[in-house]
């Protein structure tokens, strides 16, 4: 079999040790391995090269991707898919895993009912597709964001103040739940929950009045007051897919805490450094595995399939099942965080 990968969207530690996985796991079932460049645009530009066990050896654990990426989706204009499927044809491909957020299995699913051969790979660093229990360079993240946490701590103890620290997570809090819970943080904003400032200041007011002199709060990039959202951009431009550039609705939030509450605020917006460098064991691991499953499922002809982990278990699903929605933080878990807030 000649299989296609390609990695999509944003990157996420963990790219590198799926590719590897899919190359060496090929190469012991007889099939050879195509590397389409940044993502969707490689077979749309016909930029692909062979991976041989030797290109993807010393990656397992490198950030990034190899093979680049990028957030180009064919399906803006009929013209760019068809010279998608010429390209697909000309590289003689029986399949091709995509490795991806929404945006990029959004594009395998559609292709696969075009009757294309497509395997997904789950991949964010926000932790929100459905059907996986979760995603790899997730746990990378958050553990970035923890030490984040923990150094804003004792600089916050020793200046007196309030440091709010603004962390990705464009539809769900799934990285300002965890890392928040595990970073103790006092007060924690997710999109699922349009917050009301003047809570978050009553925490901050009670904290003080306790000998509290200072506040960590985490707060997710795509957060909602309750009462105004214009304020979460900074920048109207899209990308291909429609989403808006997000970051700073922490600068507009700092500001109004620190007006209300009389407290110096400061704030640390943490952005790519979350999904730079080399993966922890955990989503190295759990990327090897999705590889893995990802060149059985394709070995077996079962395409229009992603694999997920579920019960501990790595098993393929329908990518339909994936993108029906978006997974949301679990309100147990958040209800444990909260516990803490104040
Ligand atoms: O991968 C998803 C994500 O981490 C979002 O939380 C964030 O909004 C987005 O990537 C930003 O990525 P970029 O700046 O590369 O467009």
């Amino acid at each position: 079999m000649h299989l296609g990968i390609l990695t999509g969207g944003g990157d996420c530690p963990g790219l590198n040790a799926v590719i590897r996985a899919v190359v060496k796991r090929s190469a012991q079932l007889d099939h050879a391995v195509l590397g389409i460049k940044r993502g969707w645009a490689g077979l749309v530009e016909g930029e692909a090269s062979p991976l041989t066990d030797h290109a993807v050896s010393g990656i397992l654990h490198k950030g990034g991707t190899i093979l680049g990426t990028s957030r180009t989706n064919p399906f803006r204009a009929e013209e760019s898919v068809q010279r998608l499927e010429e390209h697909w044809r000309k590289f003689g491909l029986d399949g091709v895993i995509a490795v991806g957020g929404d945006d990029t299995l959004g594009v395998a699913a559609k292709l696969a009912e075009r009757g294309f051969g497509v395997v997904g790979v789950p991949k964010t660093i926000d932790n929100d597709i459905g059907a996986t229990e979760v995603t790899f360079g997730f746990d990378t993240a958050c553990q970035i964001v923890c030490e984040a946490i923990d150094r804003l701590h004792t600089t916050a103890e020793a200046h007196h103040r309030v440091m709010v620290v603004e962390v990705m997570g464009r539809h769900t809090g799934w990285i300002a739940t965890v890392a928040g819970l595990a970073g103790g943080a006092d007060c924690i904003l997710i999109p699922e929950r349009p917050f009301d400032l003047e809570e978050v200041c009553d925490v901050i007011r009670k904290r003080k009045e306790r000998g509290r002199n200072f506040s960590i709060i985490v707060v997710a990039e795509g957060v909602k007051p309750r009462e105004d959202s214009d304020l979460v951009t900074q920048d109207s431009r899209v990308d291909e897919f429609g989403h808006v550039r997000l970051g700073g609705i922490s600068n507009v939030i700092a500001d109004e805490l620190e007006r209300r509450t009389g407290i110096e605020t400061r704030v640390t917006i943490l952005g790519h450094v979350q999904r730079g460098g080399t993966p922890t064991a955990f989503d190295r691991v759990l990327a090897t595995r999705f590889g893995l499953k990802a060149v059985e499922l394709a070995d077996a002809g079962q395409w229009g399939t992603m694999a997920a982990l579920q019960c501990g278990q790595i098993v393929g699903i329908p990518l339909e099942e994936a993108l029906r929605e978006i997974k949301k933080v679990d309100p147990e878990l958040f209800a444990s965080a909260e516990v803490f807030f104040g």
